[in-house]
């Protein structure tokens, strides 16, 4: 989708469709932006109120301008209530009736409003548009494709500071390209995103940007390394697992340097505790946490940021087979703990331990963050609206809070409570892997924090939000790229602050 800026709506090319946005009003519908030429056409629904300019309302009217067949009347609610989200659940709104009417060019009037800044109304409606124009159709053919997704193929925004919401804009668009790398990686088939896949992924993007360094290691330099752990996920699986190392230097003279690890689980199956049918359906999307972290990376490089920037990756499918770990075994983790492993399908803490502690050990890491579709309990704790976040540094969970409520995509904070521990004694080992049902979200977490040593570390589970179930107000179904956005606003932040 190529998106443009025009100062007057005057220079306007032609196009399927022109939005004037509009505000919630007790009385009657506002306009959010200047109406000419159409103020005689508005005047009727505004004066009926078949517009009310409530939020996520859609309204089509038909012209006889030579640049636009229809315009679009869109409600974003409240003047007063106007948010970021707001904006984009809108724009969601307007770009699906868009695609029902196969539209494929849009003139959208920016909306004017003391409380965003005009390149941050135009951000949050770039997103949502670039987020709805995402379709995963790798497997449709031709015609289907034609049928089903009509694309958004260019855009003019219309706003008063050229520059400004150029950039912004440009911005927006090489996010867009890593939250849609993410969601590929995550759609695609279990069978084809393997391990190796996401080395070659990792490996392509140190060819495409000259900052990036991407090292894969094979099986045996795990058993060099004695990931004993990660390793013990793997033997279940024919197919070879691979340590993924995928750095961005922005900012060679600064030490600053933040490792994001994501869980690479490229199939679970649960391993020996198998996974029922109903649980089982969406696990391809268990390396959901390596394709954000991989869409990060690539959307920081697109972005050319001044920071410093890792992601870590232990992938692995976790199969059933004959040689998969048992549960009851011991194996050791590469820090030299001992670990139960109590039930094979908590299998995400084992790869992420071993990437974890071997990060603290050889990348100097300023700060880790791991992302992770961790546990079942956490989707049963937050449902599909929130991720949680667990934290050994309260700063740390907190910046990733808010970076969260900027782009939407929310965290909610869990303790890390010591007394939880006590469910992850063992008999026979120095901690088991699993405990009871009963706040297993937290003892994902604190047994992962076993292994981060001094690091200031931080924990996010998203279980719940990367995989979507039925399409959101801007998101698609399944994957969304649960993250990105996020990353990428919390790393703008540590960049201005250093
Ligand atoms: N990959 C799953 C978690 C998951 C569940 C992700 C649902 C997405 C949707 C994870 O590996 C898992 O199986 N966790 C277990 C842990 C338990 C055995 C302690 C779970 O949550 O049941
Ligand atoms: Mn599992
Ligand atoms: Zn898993």
């Amino acid at each position: 989708m190529q998106i443009t800026v025009i100062t007057s709506l005057e220079t306007r090319a032609q196009s399927d469709v022109l939005v004037f946005p509009f505000w919630k009003e007790e009385a009657r519908a506002l306009a959010a932006c200047p109406l000419a030429p159409y103020d005689h056409l508005i005047s009727g629904p505004v004066r009926t109120k078949d517009l009310s300019g409530k939020a996520e309302e859609v309204v089509w009217l038909y012209s006889e301008m030579p640049q636009e067949k229809r315009l679009v009347l869109l409600g974003l609610g409240a003047r007063e209530k106007l948010t970021r989200e707001s904006l984009r659940r809108s724009v969601g709104a307007l770009a699906g009736s868009c695609r029902d009417k196969k539209i494929r060019s849009m003139t959208f009037v920016l909306p004017k409003s003391d409380l965003l800044e005009e390149r941050d109304i135009a951000s949050a409606i770039a997103e949502a548009l670039f987020s709805k124009n995402y379709s995963f159709d790798t497997f449709l053919d031709d015609s289907t494709k034609k049928e089903k997704h009509t694309h958004l193929e260019s855009v003019q925004i219309v706003a008063e500071n050229f520059a400004s919401v150029r950039d912004a804009l440009d911005r927006t668009a090489k996010i867009a390209e890593g939250v849609a790398l993410a969601r590929d990686l995550v759609n695609g088939n279990a069978n084809d995103v393997t391990p190796e896949y996401l080395g070659a992924v990792a490996k392509k993007l140190s060819k495409q940007f000259p900052r990036i360094t991407t090292h894969v290691h094979d099986k045996k330099w795990a058993e060099k390394e004695g990931m004993g752990l990660f390793l013990a996920v793997a033997q279940g699986s024919s197919v070879e697992p691979k340590f993924i190392i995928c750095e961005y230097r922005g900012d060679p003279t600064s030490s600053d340097h933040t490792v994001i690890v994501g869980k690479g689980v490229t199939f679970d199956t649960g391993g020996i505790n198998l996974k029922p049918t109903g649980f089982v359906e969406t696990q391809k999307g268990d390396m959901a946490g390596a394709a954000t972290a991989l869409g990060t990376i690539h959307a920081v490089a697109a972005l050319n940021m001044a920071v410093n920037v890792t992601a870590v990756i232990a992938a692995t499918d976790n199969a059933i087979g004959p040689n998969s770990s048992k549960p009851g075994d011991v194996y050791r983790a590469i820090s030299g703990k001992t670990v139960e492993i109590t039930n094979t399908d908590a299998e995400g803490r084992l790869t992420l331990a071993d990437a974890l502690y071997w990060t603290t050990q050889n990348l100097k890491p300023t700060r880790m963050i791991d992302i992770a579709t961790l546990t079942g309990a956490m989707v049963v704790a937050l449902g599909h609206q929130y991720a949680g976040v667990m934290a050994t540094a309260e700063p740390l969970a907190d910046e990733l809070i808010r970076a969260g409520e900027h782009t939407g995509e929310k965290l909610w904070q869990f303790p890390l409570d010591d007394e939880y521990k006590e469910d992850l004694k063992s008999d026979i080992a120095d901690i088991k892997n699993a405990g009871p049902r009963e706040g297993g979200a937290i003892l994902g977490a604190l047994f992962l924090r076993e292994f981060v040593g001094n690091v200031p570390w931080a924990h996010i589970d998203m279980a719940g939000t990367a995989f979507l179930k039925d399409a959101k107000k801007y998101l698609p179904k399944h994957g969304i790229g649960f993250g990105v956005r996020m990353f990428v606003e919390f790393l703008e932040k540590l960049e201005k602050s250093a």
